[in-house]
């Protein structure tokens, strides 16, 4: 099922989420919607509270080419265990502040373990788009925007803009 995605500024984007004590069928259910959430958006990733469940819990798939096989990832409590020193910037956006993008420098490569659908734990390491986009969504976990690695000013104008879209958009429901 295809989730509605907040859009900041919601408070319930800036909260630290809750543990998932148990990788239930419930988990398991919300892990398959966020999923399909995050593909028909489309996007790379998806935090639990973009869709307002305050849980550890993000999906991703950063293939990009359409002739190759998708690589759906979920991670319930994902935690990086190594980043790297070598830094690299992407131009990064967010499903929940729609057309901004701004560029954002975070460690090249970082070693992520997490608690995967069967339960079990898992670790990898991850470059390139792979370990931005897993930090990206990482943050989401501890109530953190791309934007707030950005100047006061740029994130200010980026609210504002989305607080106007907010308006329009509930204006036209
Ligand atoms: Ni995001």
């Amino acid at each position: 099922m295809i989730r509605p995605i907040l859009i900041h500024p919601d408070p319930r984007l800036k909260k630290l989420c809750e543990p998932v004590a148990e990788v239930t069928a419930d988990m398991g259910r919300l892990a398959e919607d966020m999923l399909e959430t995050m593909y028909a958006a489309p996007g790379i990733g998806l935090a639990a509270p973009q869709i307002g469940v305050i849980k550890r819990v993000i999906v991703m798939d950063c293939v990009k080419g359409e002739d190759e096989a998708p690589r759906p990832l979920v991670m319930f409590n994902p935690e990086i265990t190594w980043s790297s020193e070598d830094l690299s910037t992407y131009e990064e956006g967010c499903l929940s502040i729609p057309d901004q993008y701004a560029e954002v420098q975070r460690p090249a490569e970082v070693r992520v373990r997490w608690t995967g659908l069967d339960g079990k734990p898992q670790e990898e390491q991850f470059a390139g788009l792979w370990a931005t986009c897993v930090q990206h969504e990482i943050d989401h976990l501890n109530g953190k925007l791309f934007i707030d690695y950005l100047g006061l000013m740029r994130r200010q104008m980026i609210t504002r803009k989305m607080e106007k879209l907010k308006r329009e958009r509930a204006r036209q429901e």
